[in-house]
């Protein structure tokens, strides 16, 4: 029977050494909880990497068997393939070149080798575990040339891709010496989505310009295959926000938290440590606002929490003493005695804190500079069961699309995000609630399960259309 096979770099668990041995945490991500439903059933299974390296062949053993029962597949990178594949090619070339941040794209050839070594090694592992007439969804941007690849050797097999970042202008894609590699690669797919219609419209500018494929309507004719583009907002676990945020447990965590502060506006900031999520304007926003509006000191704070990633790439460090010293110099000019402008954590958190977070904040900042989609600000609306809060949005952020009951901001308009905080502060509670309501009804509605669905149907859709074109 045909199977369906999910690939992404990180599966759904990570591995971390403990004491000598291994164990798995669980991805309490989005992508995680929507493909659940998929690839828990009947043979299917998700192959990726477990996030972290293992040299030991008989500790490679023990794991391949543990996932099995998980109903994953390990593709092991080794410490070079980590350096060069993981945080080279894919985290200081493709990274910052699809948020447009050319500045710190790194054009390197090991790199781009390794990248090449990788995907390769990837397609050899689904290989082993794929018969023809599977389903295989590739996911985000450190997988770009793999659809490609499996199409040479499983030239029947239902192959989607879909990417999580942002993909850019022509401009950008043309800047790249291995365009045309990238861009073959992705064509391997019957189906290729974005979250965004411009992601979408930049995709197909760039096949066209650069590979002369033009299209009618999203459907490309390459070769022999007719491939479909189009845009797939992502959503989250709706009713997984929404519960929590109501349960007890949760608002017994948001009260002892709260009664570990005084009486204040909350504002609320969670990203990972990433200079396209715009922290440190962020940061010099609220800088402004509290400069401008003195009588606002000791009554707002701000909640920032900043979880650490790719901590080994040079842009990611020096982004993390920036935010330091930036954090610092605020609390030390503003700060009182029983008053502390931001309080600043450089950690994860559990799941029910989190919610709690959510739950107790006046307001959110969700500023990026660039963002694929950006999920936080849909969990902080979902959590939001007292329909009492505002959200600040990017208009660089996918999801600003969708909400657009938001107070859009550009992100890099230090005077409008300003602005921005003391329109949140002021607002009426019945604005508050109008603005919930509308976009909690969007969320709610096209939630990660939906764009699972809509996806997957489309995908039928499309080999369907194939095979229509063929008959014919
Ligand atoms: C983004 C990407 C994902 C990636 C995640 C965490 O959301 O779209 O593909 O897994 O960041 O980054 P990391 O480098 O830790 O996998």
């Amino acid at each position: 029977m045909a199977k369906t096979i999910i690939v992404s770099n990180r599966l759904p668990v990570s591995l971390r050494h403990k004491n000598g041995k291994f164990e798995f945490k669980p991805s309490a991500g989005g992508l995680a909880t929507g493909l659940g439903s998929i690839y828990k059933e009947g043979e299917n299974i998700w192959i990726g990497w477990p996030g972290n390296d293992v040299e030991d062949p008989e500790q490679r053993a023990e794991i391949i068997i543990e996932l099995h029962e998980l109903k994953m597949a390990p593709v092991f990178l080794t410490k070079e393939d980590i350096e060069q594949f993981y945080e080279g090619f894919s985290n200081e070339t493709l990274w910052p070149a699809f948020h447009y941040f050319t500045q710190n794209i790194n054009y390197d050839e090991n790199h781009w080798e390794a990248y090449v070594r990788v995907n390769q090694k990837f397609c050899d592992a689904i290989i082993k575990k794929a018969s023809p007439e599977d389903t295989i969804w590739v996911h985000d941007y450190q997988l770009l040339l793999l659809p490609q690849m499996l199409r040479e050797r499983l030239p029947g097999a239902t192959i989607a891709f879909f990417q999580h970042i942002p993909f850019p202008s022509y401009e950008v894609v043309r800047m790249l010496p291995w365009r045309q590699e990238i861009l073959s690669g992705m064509c391997g797919a019957d189906l290729i989505g974005f979250h965004t219609y411009d992601d979408m419209r930049h995709f197909l500018s760039a096949v066209g310009r650069i590979m002369g494929l033009s299209n009618e309507s999203g459907y490309i004719q390459a070769e022999n295959r007719l491939i479909n583009v189009d845009s797939f907002p992502m959503g989250i676990d709706y009713d997984k926000f929404a519960n929590s945020a109501k349960s007890k447990n949760t608002q017994r965590i948001a009260k002892k938290f709260l009664g570990q502060l005084d009486d204040q506006k909350l504002l609320l900031s969670i990203d990972r440590l990433d200079y396209s999520k715009g922290i440190p304007q962020r940061i010099k926003a609220f800088d402004r606002f509290l400069e401008e509006n003195p009588e606002y000191h000791e009554k707002v704070s701000m909640i920032m929490i900043v979880v650490p990633s790719r901590a080994k790439v040079k842009s990611y460090m020096e982004l993390k003493e920036e935010i330091d010293t930036l954090v610092g110099r605020i609390n030390s000019d503003y700060s009182t005695l029983n008053w502390l402008p931001i309080h600043y954590f450089y950690r994860s958190f559990p799941f029910e804190e989190l919610s709690a977070f959510y739950a107790m904040s006046d307001i959110a900042l969700v500023t990026p500079l660039r963002d694929g989609m950006n999920l936080v600000c849909k969990e902080f609306v979902a959590s939001k069961v007292d329909m009492k809060g505002t959200l600040i949005l990017s208009e660089m952020a996918g999801a600003s699309k969708e909400l657009q009951d938001a107070i859009l901001v550009n992100p890099n308009d230090n005077k409008g995000v300003a602005e921005a905080i003391k329109y949140a502060i002021t607002m009426d509670e019945k604005e508050q609630k109008l603005r919930i309501t509308s976009m909690q009804e969007t969320i709610q509605r096209y939630d990660i399960f939906q764009w699972v669905k809509v996806f997957m149907d489309r995908l039928d859709h499309v080999k369907q259309k194939q095979l229509d074109l063929q008959s014919k």
